[in-house]
């Protein structure tokens, strides 16, 4: 499954913990959490923002559950770097922006900052190929990226 198809089994799951109703209690959390990692093999920092944000839970429960359960894994990085290596955005120099990102962060694509900031990686198509080059930070897709851009997110995102 790639990032995009998994990103889209989390839209599935959130929606399905939403029609659950809301507040979510501990145990139903722990379970969502449970779900996510079996998706991911962890559960990245980028995502649990975003269920918090979602399903209206306190980053403090999170970071509280996170610890009490060693089973549950958070992933090293703050940040998802995905640059689309897609034919329409590859031909907009989107390798160029990849090349740049990866000298600029000392990381290949794959890898993950010293700092554990950065997770950087490619992804093939956003299904966005008329707005390329495009970039993803962890769930924001941006359009026509450009080198000055790039640059700008990075201490956006620092
Ligand atoms: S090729 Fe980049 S969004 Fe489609």
């Amino acid at each position: 499954m790639d990032l995009i198809e998994k990103d889209k089994e989390l839209e599935q799951i959130i929606n399905y913990y939403k029609e659950m109703g809301l507040p979510l209690d501990q145990p139903t959390i722990i379970e969502l959490l449970r779900e996510i990692q079996e998706l991911y093999d962890c559960v990245p920092f980028p995502i649990q923002e975003k269920i918090c944000n979602e399903l209206e839970i306190s980053k403090a429960i999170i970071s509280i559950i996170m610890k009490r359960f060693p089973s549950l894994k958070e992933s090293s990085y703050k940040h998802r770097i995905l640059v689309c290596k897609g034919s329409s955005c590859g031909s907009k120099k989107s390798g160029e922006l990849l090349a740049i990102l990866e000298k600029k962060l000392n990381i290949r694509a794959g890898e993950t900052t010293s700092d554990g900031k950065f997770y950087l990686n490619t992804q093939y198509c956003f299904k966005a190929c008329g707005k390329g080059p495009n970039v993803m930070i962890d769930d924001r897709l941006f359009h026509h990226v450009t080198i000055e851009q790039l640059e700008q997110l990075l201490q956006k995102y620092d």
